[in-house]
């Protein structure tokens, strides 16, 4: 698995976050009445000349799917608590927490990320989508409408993520094969075991986009490549 960009447009890494955080903690220790370096007073002014933020709530901006939505995070909350406990967007799930299931994929900026590996504040100023936009204006996407067909799931936890990953993938290739769309789940866990039911979804998906008018298969190597960010693939 590879790592996601490391230089959001939001201005903030994950780097710069630790970095002023750490200074933040380093200045007011190495100023603190232990070593008699300094008043609290300078120790607070060290703080304010660091760039940093929190650990209180911080102002977050969010577009998730096509809305914009405010609210107040601690930075070191992801993504995908934000998502869940602050704008009551459910459709990513909570699973491992960290970086392994698949669960939790989103898409920022088009591109499937874990968004439990993701801080919330990396999103801002980015567009999020989660499987809510998938039937946004009443009709079923085509990606979970295989899914149903196919029967593609058991408890479900499983099915959002992969079908914002398969989405990831026809947006950027309308026609992938199914060799590909599977590519481009390899980050993707099912604990039930649905596999076989989701290879049949994903075949039917393929056959009724090779049938529509889209750009030519770019290969297998250009869908791993736009998979790459924390996802999977390889680095793009
Ligand atoms: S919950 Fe994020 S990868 Fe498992
Ligand atoms: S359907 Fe239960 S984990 Fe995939």
């Amino acid at each position: 698995m590879s790592t996601h960009d490391q230089t959001p447009r939001s201005g903030l890494s994950r780097r710069q976050f630790l970095k002023g955080t750490g200074l933040t903690a380093a200045t007011a220790l190495t100023t603190g009445p232990l070593l008699g370096g300094g008043s609290a007073e300078a120790a607070q002014n060290a703080r304010a000349a660091t760039p940093g933020f929190g650990p209180g709530p911080v102002k977050l901006e969010l577009t998730v799917n096509g809305a914009k939505v405010t609210t107040e995070v601690e930075p070191r909350v992801t993504l995908l608590d934000a998502l869940r406990n602050y704008v009551d967007v459910t459709g990513p799930k909570r699973v491992c927490d960290r970086g392994t299931c698949g669960a939790c994929t989103v898409l920022l900026d088009g591109k499937p990320i874990y968004a439990c590996t993701c801080l919330a504040l990396e999103a801002m100023g980015r567009r999020v989508e989660t499987a809510e936009a998938l039937n946004a204006d009443g009709s079923l996407h085509a990606v979970p409408a295989a899914f149903v067909q196919f029967d593609a799931q058991q408890c479900g936890f499983c099915t959002p993520g992969f079908v914002m990953a398969i989405k990831a993938a026809l947006d950027r290739n309308p026609k992938a094969t199914p060799e590909e769309l599977e590519t481009a789940v390899c980050g993707n866990i099912c604990r039930c075991g649905t596999y076989q039911q989701m290879r049949d979804a994903i075949r039917s998906l393929c056959k009724k986009m090779a049938s529509n008018n889209g750009p030519s298969v770019n290969g297998l190597a250009s869908l791993a490549r736009s998979a790459g960010c924390c996802h999977h693939g390889e680095e793009g």
